[in-house]
């Protein structure tokens, strides 16, 4: 599908999409990217249904342009209490270290995947788009998607991914590279060794499936952009080239990490969720490893650790907090949203 085709699709000037990035922004930078021409993301992992019904009805009052709505759509966990032992026990000596108390054991996680309060608040707004993340929704939740009229897509990280998503109908797949930032977005297999950079899984996706593939992972300027869309891409989605946008919402330490010589080393780590996801590498990644076995299931290792992210932050240091950032970090810069979304689509020739 030629990138023309794609951007009748989603409904857009531009072949480009704001990642959606929860905890990283909000209703004001998919306000500023729909309004710059291409398509502007809410994500909604973190959300509440009424927080995410004050988001929507501020992007419908900012742009009139069509805007993604973004979730997860992870299963609930299964509350594992020897790896919560066994989260504790890395974690103790911290607490000592910063005076803390542990926090009671919860069985429940903060993020929420997609489900009946979700969609409710969706046929209110009726989004041009819905994206997903970790898969898709039970089969009746995406038929009432659907049934909005929204279009579908989601991230796959394998080429088995891929066909799966297609078989299920989605309207579009994102092919997530492993230079991305935040969380990968696999959900066939959690073998990490499958996952593949951008350049190798975006044209074996390109030539498995017949829907359009939307290019992702460390694509951050308009070269970026041309080479995705030579290797077949129909669009890109970016997200790190937005986190040091003013619209970002991130900590002041985030920010910091973001512009410093730290930038250049990433890993994936699963200490702060219990999925492997791409952070800046700071001291709680360096010291236990960035990946261990014994972290509790997604999302709830980060229930233990919330304590210990908040009196980080209230010192001013990012020991404990994620700090979300694909390969390409170092590149990005403190423009506003609108001038990365045009310095990226300066990467694509317009049909
Ligand atoms: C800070 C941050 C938060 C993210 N949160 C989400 C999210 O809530 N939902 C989602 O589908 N993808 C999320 N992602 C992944 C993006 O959709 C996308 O795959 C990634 O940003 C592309 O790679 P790049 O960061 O190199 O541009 C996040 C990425 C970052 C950097």
């Amino acid at each position: 599908m030629s990138t023309a085709a794609f951007r009748e699709l989603l409904g857009t000037q531009l072949p480009v999409i704001q990642a959606p990035m929860a905890g990283a922004q909000g209703s004001e930078m998919a306000i500023a990217v729909c309004n710059a021409g291409a398509l502007g993301s809410l994500p909604c992992a973190l959300l509440s249904p009424e927080a995410m019904r004050a988001e929507l009805k501020k992007i419908c009052e900012g742009t009139a342009q069509p805007y993604n709505v973004n979730f997860f759509a992870h299963r609930r966990p299964v509350f594992d209490e020897f790896r919560e032992t066994a989260w504790r026990a890395l974690l103790r000596r911290y607490f000592h270290e910063l005076g803390l108390a542990e926090p009671a054991v919860r069985r429940e996680g903060e993020r929420e995947p997609f489900g009946e309060a979700q969609l409710e608040v969706l046929s209110q707004f009726r989004p041009r788009v819905v994206s997903f993340h970790f898969g898709l929704p039970e089969p009746a939740l995406l038929e009432g998607v659907r049934k909005l009229g929204a279009r579908v897509i989601s991230s796959a990280t394998t080429v088995d991914e891929a066909r799966w998503l297609e078989q299920q109908g989605v309207d579009g797949i994102i092919a997530q590279g492993l230079e991305a930032g935040g969380h990968r977005g696999h959900f066939l297999s959690h073998d990490l060794t499958l996952q593949m950079g951008t350049f190798a899984l975006l044209p074996q996706i390109v030539s498995a499936v017949r829907v359009p593939v939307i290019a992702a992972g460390g694509v951050v300027d308009a070269r970026g952009v041309k080479a995705a869309l030579d290797l077949g891409a129909a669009a890109v989605q970016s997200g790190t080239a937005y986190l040091l946008c003013p619209e970002a919402r991130i900590s002041a330490q985030h920010r910091q990490a973001l512009t410093g010589p730290g930038a250049r080393h990433t890993a994936l780590t699963n200490l702060f969720t219990g999925r492997p996801a791409r952070s800046i590498v700071n001291r709680i990644m360096s010291e236990l490893g960035p990946l261990h076995a014994s972290v509790p299931e997604f999302p709830l290792a980060g229930n233990t650790l919330a304590p210990l992210r908040a009196e980080g932050s209230r010192l001013g240091v990012s020991d404990f907090s994620p700090l979300w950032a694909g390969q390409n970090a170092s590149v990005c810069q403190s423009v506003s949203a609108a001038e990365v979304t045009l310095a990226l689509a300066a990467g694509a020739i317009l049909d």
